[in-house]
């Protein structure tokens, strides 16, 4: 059975005492049988390491620069990352797409380099709501897939999660009923058994992300083909993370 995966993606919120405290009381829960990382904005990573580096919690860098060093002001290496304790990265994220222009040339080129260094990338993919609208998603989905992952081999898919947020359900409060995501994680998994050659039914767990909340949380990982959650705004409360944690083990 496939061990659930929780990942808290604090965005640009919180200041390093915030986060410390947060991820102290992350650091004290027991959480076996679920993996629970959290991506804190790069400003707060050294310091959560060490309150975390002890515990089976994991951390993620929110994003990177697809070059390994260099002459480029204001960015972050994977180096830089895995320096300060990170094993996950979040690539692709709808806002890095959305908001910065991120292509899925860099995207594919981010998850090369990311599980070149090691580290379990999490790729981000989604539909805009115009898409869903137009009966595009499952055409954007694939484009998104094939190009991101383009290049990849059959190993990296045990460093691998897929996180499908659809992009009208990030920070709206208006999740994808269980039913529009266990129809898109099944076609995420057929494309990397078929489309991408990936042959081993291991490996590569498929979260579903936008609008996860204690209330919604237990419908959507109660589904066979959700293997867990990306959250945004909940993930920035303890109570609410927990629950959600909780119901990822407990669906
Ligand atoms: P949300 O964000 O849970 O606040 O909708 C999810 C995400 O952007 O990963």
């Amino acid at each position: 059975m496939t061990t659930p995966l929780v990942v808290g993606n604090w965005k640009m919120n919180m200041l390093a005492s915030e986060a410390c405290n947060l991820a102290q009381s992350l650091a004290d829960l027991p959480v076996e049988g679920v993996d629970v990382v959290i991506a804190p904005p790069f400003t707060s990573l050294y310091a959560v390491s060490q309150i975390i580096k002890n515990t089976r919690l994991g951390l993620a860098g929110q994003n990177f620069h697809s070059e390994l060093k260099g002459a480029y002001t204001g960015e972050v290496s994977l180096e830089m990352l895995k320096d300060v304790g990170c094993k996950y990265a979040l690539i692709g994220h709808s806002e890095r797409r959305q908001l910065f222009g991120e292509s899925d040339a860099e995207v594919n080129k981010k998850v090369h380099l990311a599980i070149e260094m090691g580290f379990n990338a999490v790729i981000c993919i989604g539909e805009t709501q115009e898409q869903r609208e137009a009966g595009e998603t499952l055409k954007v989905i694939e484009t998104q897939l094939c190009r991101g992952l383009a290049g990849l081999s059959g190993e990296s898919i045990a460093h691998l999660a897929v996180a499908y947020e659809p992009v009208w359900a990030i920070g709206t409060g208006l999740n994808a009923a269980p039913e529009q995501a266990v129809e898109v994680h099944k076609f995420i998994r057929k494309i990397l058994f078929e489309t991408q050659g990936f042959s081993v039914k291991i490996g590569a767990r498929i979260l579903y992300g936008g609008s996860v909340t204690p209330d919604n949380c237990k419908e959507l990982l109660s589904e066979e083909e959700i293997d867990g959650a990306l959250v945004g705004g909940a993930s920035l409360n303890f109570e609410s993370f927990y629950a959600i944690i909780k119901s990822a083990l407990e669906p």
